[in-house]
Parts: structure tokens; sequence; C-alpha cells
């Protein structure tokens, strides 16, 4: 679904168009966003709150205090900061001449004028209404400022004239939404895998053999993908980690096998590909279902190879299709890294050593060395996952139309 993982705050203000915020809200949520719907005072006299909460799974405020007699508020800075996109969709005459002024006497005006993201709206009003100065000269004012206008059409209009200032379909508004996001994040459109984290490989009931992979790398690039547009699918062995926001699936496994299943299914879908887990690359050959005691224990445990899901993943590459894998070293380990590049048909190989302090396992920090095919090689210094996972990208980002 093309909105997948996106946020975004639907304001409705207090027009007879209201009634197609209804339809909106559904069309924004069949396309895969995640949608908090505020309404003005006014609105609630067009259309109820429960429809709309209904639609998108979520209540909807209207108010500054959620409950007066426990003093609970509705916290407008959170909203704001929530959001991807702010759509007011109807946006009165009235509201744009409040948000022009940076007044803030309702929760909308107050989460836009706290808002750091975008704001659009989608005007509706009766036909003189729209072509009065005043509404044009803010109209202006917003554009100025960035907010992008989803011009009303012309047509019958509530009040009996015929002209322009109806609010534009829910599905054009839907369209020009998702356009933003495409002009918007260079990443949208774009599906990518992502393995993170250890894998753990059971032994008895209770034990397992397993690594000190922490997951921070992973989900680090999960969430800079997803900040950036793109429909991520986080599959992680087990770590003590929340999901990042924006990332759209994430898939918990415990061991290679499942990781592997869930991997090979997906991949054939995705744009690009990045191994950051470290995969046990053996397992016991048999494992109790019950707990081992002493005495009851075997004296040897025979492994088993696990299938190198990264290397299944580029025997399968299609030409529109890249490749990432994480080569994890003790020593210099560049021409290790070099041999994987090309055994497993990557197009990039991010080598961090363990002889550099501050980087691999559990640290919230990393230093790395990114190597392509064709011999390009860029190093990085020290710095934080997060930091790193957007320098990362930024090297993979897709090329417009290309
Ligand atoms: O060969 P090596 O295990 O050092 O390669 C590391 C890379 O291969 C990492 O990107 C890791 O996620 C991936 N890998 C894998 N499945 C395995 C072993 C490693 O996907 N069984």
């Amino acid at each position: 679904m093309p909105l997948t993982g996106r946020r975004i705050v639907l304001g409705i203000t207090g027009s007879i168009a209201a009634y197609k915020s209804a339809v909106l809200a559904r069309e924004l949520r069949r396309r895969g966003a995640e949608v908090r719907v505020v309404m003005t005072p006014g609105a609630t006299e067009f259309i109820t709150p429960l429809t709309l909460a209904t639609l998108v799974d979520h209540p909807v405020y209207s108010d500054f205090t959620e409950n007066r007699d426990a003093g609970t508020w509705t916290n407008h800075v959170e909203l704001g900061l929530w959001g991807d996109l702010i759509l007011v969709a109807p946006a009165t005459a009235n509201t744009m001449a409040a948000m022009v002024q940076g007044q803030c006497d309702n929760l909308l005006l107050a989460v836009i004028l706290s808002a750091r993201c975008s704001v659009a709206v989608a005007p509706a009003m009766d036909l003189d209404m729209y072509t009065h100065a005043s509404t044009q000269q803010n109209l202006d004012t917003l554009a100025s400022r960035g907010v992008m206008v989803i011009d009303p059409t012309e047509g019958p209009l509530a009040s009996g004239l015929v002209g322009r200032g109806r609010m534009a379909e829910p599905e054009d508004i839907a369209d020009r939404v998702e356009q933003w996001f495409k002009n918007n994040l260079p990443w949208f459109g774009q599906k990518v895998i992502i393995t993170a984290g250890p894998t753990h490989e059971p032994l008895d009931a209770v034990r397992f053999l397993g690594n000190r992979s922490s997951g921070k790398m992973g989900f680090a690039l999960a969430e800079a993908l997803a900040n950036q547009g793109a429909e991520v699918h986080l599959v992680t062995g087990p770590v003590a980690l929340p999901t990042p926001p924006r990332v759209a699936y994430r898939i918990d496994v415990e061991t290679a096998l499942d990781m592997d299943r869930e991997v090979q299914a997906r991949w054939p879908a995705m744009n690009l590909g990045i191994a950051c887990a470290a995969v046990a690359d053996f397992r016991p050959s048999e494992t109790s279902s019950a707990k081992w005691h002493r005495g009851d224990m075997p004296q040897a445990i025979q492994l088993v190879e696990n299938p190198d899901i990264l290397w299944r993943m580029g025997q399968s590459k299609q030409a529109q299709q890249k490749l990432v894998g994480f080569a994890l070293e003790t020593g210099e380990g560049t021409s290790s890294a070099l041999s994987k590049l090309e055994r497993k048909n990557l197009d990039a190989i991010v080598l961090n050593t363990l002889a550099d302090r501050g980087a691999g396992f559990a640290h919230d920090t990393n230093k790395v060395t990114v190597h392509e095919r064709g011999g390009n090689c860029v190093r990085f210094e020290l710095k934080s996952k997060r930091d790193l996972a957007i320098d990362l990208i930024a090297l993979w980002t897709p090329k417009p139309n290309a």
C-alpha cells in the first residue's frame, strides 16, 4: 500500500464538506496511512466524532481537555510531532485566516502552530467567500509559507449557487497527498527488507546457542529508511528494542531457519535488502523439548550448518534489486569483506571490526568502511549508529527516475 507507515493528522473544520472527510479518512487508511483526526468545534456540528473515530480506529481529538475532572489534556505538541503531514480538509475561510494570524484558540490551530511537519489545506466555501480578496490573500500567504493548497473545484454549492468552492474530491486529495510524499521523501515507494539482531538456536527447552548482537545497527537503519519514506520489513532475532516509528512490518523470529523462511518469502518483492543480522552459522543437530538436567545432558553436541540467508538472497537477486551485507571481523578484514562481496553477489558490504574501539556489537556507536561493487570505498569515522544509518542510506538513495 503506497502510504504504509505514513502518519497523517487529518484536521476537519466546520463546513458542509466535512461529510466528505469521512470518505477521505477511509481512503487514506485504504492506502495504508495511519490517521489521527482533530476536529474543530464547528466540524462536530456537521459530522460526529464517532463516525471518524470508527473509520480511523482511534479516538478523535477535539478538545484541549480530555477529562476535566481528572485534569488530563490533549497534548497538541505531541500530535504535531507525531504526523508526517497535517491535512486540513475541509479548510474553512475562517480557519485559514486564523492560520495566517497564528491564532490557536482551538485544538486544531494549536496543533498546526506547534507542528514541525508540513501542512496541506483543501479549502471549501461559497464562491464569493473563496474569491474574496481576504481569502485569496490568505491562501497566497499560506502557500508562500510552504503550505500545500489543494484547490477547490467548480460546481453546485450548498448555498444553491454554482461556482468554485467545492472541496476537491477525497480520491483527488489522497492522490495529491501521495504525490507530496513521493516528492518529499527520497525512499517513498521503495521496499526494503532488513535483518537484525542475533538468532537463537535452541539446545533444550531453556538453553540456546546465540551471540551478543544487540540489533541496534539494523534498527537504526530501519528507522532512517522508514523516516525517509521506505516501506520497511524488519526481520529481527530476539532483541530488547522497541519498533522504530513508521516501520511498516516487524517480524520477530528466533532461529536462522525462521529468519531464512521469512526473508526468502519477502525478498522477491523488495528493492533493497540489508543483512545486518548476526545469524548463527550452525545449530545443534538435535534439540530436546525438555530441560537437560545434570547427569542426563549429552556428552557432546553435534552441530549442523544453517543456511546462509544473504547468500541465498544474492543467488536470486534481480537486476533492479540492490543487496548489502555486513561483515564483522576481529582483525583488519578488508580482503575477507571483499571476498564476501563477490561470493554473496552483493552491491556493497559494510565492514566493521571489533579491533576498533566503540565498534560492533552492543555499542551505541560504530565505525565502518563500505566497499562497493566496482571498487569504490567509503570510510566513516566513529559515530552513533543512528547518525551512521543516515549516512549509509544516503549512499544507496535511489536516483530520481532511476
Ligand atoms: O560470512 P559472514 O557470516 O561473515 O557474512 C556476514 C553477512 O552475511 C552479514 O550480512 C550477515 O547478516 C549475513 N549472513 C546471513 N546468513 C548467515 C550468515 C551470515 O545472512 N547464515
